[in-house]
């Protein structure tokens, strides 16, 4: 079967990477985590104080963006992890300061140019699923499938805070709400690459779906896809 381009967008924590990662183990195709990519370019900044309190140096981190190389490989379970520069930092780009600070490093115009370069380049040989919020729209707005994937706010918060209570990290729903929204609205209002539809993506509303029900409808649009593709 000829391969294809899929671009999966969406809000935050709607569980997008849990969906496209099990969609490309189950078809044999590349998963690529564009917002583990944003988050290396937040800790390369950390580790070289490019963030202070007065705010992002970007002067320096332009001058730096040819020196952060960003890949990934899968692990000895066939998970994918994130590296930069040669070295794993799959645990430290999930950290709670790089999330604090992922959101204005991702506003950056030269931020998003370098990286929709390296995922165009990622994606040339297709036969990838991307996950992030400008890839129907951006990068690669030609992709065979595109999945606008949403979930009311306070259905997300709940899953967040599941989430952080499983892992014993002690947070409160309320604050977990608030943060939802305030991403909500730093994605979608950003002037470049901001979280939006694209005209051809189909929606998905996973609110009140189980993970097995969205993996379902997701192969059968992946199936169609595909099917429509065949020479
Ligand atoms: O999906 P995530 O929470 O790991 O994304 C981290 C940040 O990167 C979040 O602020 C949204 C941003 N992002 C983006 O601007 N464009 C993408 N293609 C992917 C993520």
């Amino acid at each position: 079967m000829k391969k294809i381009t899929i671009a999966i967008d969406g809000y935050s924590s709607c569980g997008k990477s849990t969906m496209a990662k099990d969609l490309a183990r189950e078809i044999g195709y590349v998963y690529i985590d564009t917002g583990a990519m944003y988050r290396a370019v937040t800790l390369y900044a950390l580790q070289h104080k490019l963030i202070s309190e007065a705010g992002i140096d970007s002067d320096r981190l332009q001058g730096q963006m040819p020196h952060i190389q960003i890949g990934f490989k899968l692990n000895a379970e066939s998970r994918p992890e994130t590296y930069l520069n040669g070295v794993c930092v799959e645990r430290e780009i999930r950290s709670l300061e790089v999330s604090r600070n992922v959101s204005p490093i991702a506003a950056l115009g030269f931020v998003r140019e370098a990286m929709v370069d390296q995922q165009r380049v990622m994606g040339e040989n297709k036969g990838v699923v991307m996950d992030g919020r400008d890839i129907g729209t951006v990068v690669f707005p030609d992709a065979e499938l595109k999945v606008f994937v949403t979930a009311q706010p306070e259905i997300r918060a709940q899953r967040r805070y599941d989430e952080l209570q499983a892992k014993g990290e002690p947070c409160q729903l309320e604050a977990i709400l608030e943060n939802v929204l305030e991403r909500d609205r730093i994605d979608t209002t950003r002037t470049i690459g901001p979280l939006r539809k694209a005209d051809d993506a189909l929606v998905l509303d996973n609110s009140f779906m189980t993970i097995p029900e969205q993996k379902a409808w997701l192969m059968e649009q992946y199936r169609r896809a595909a099917d429509d593709c065949r020479d």
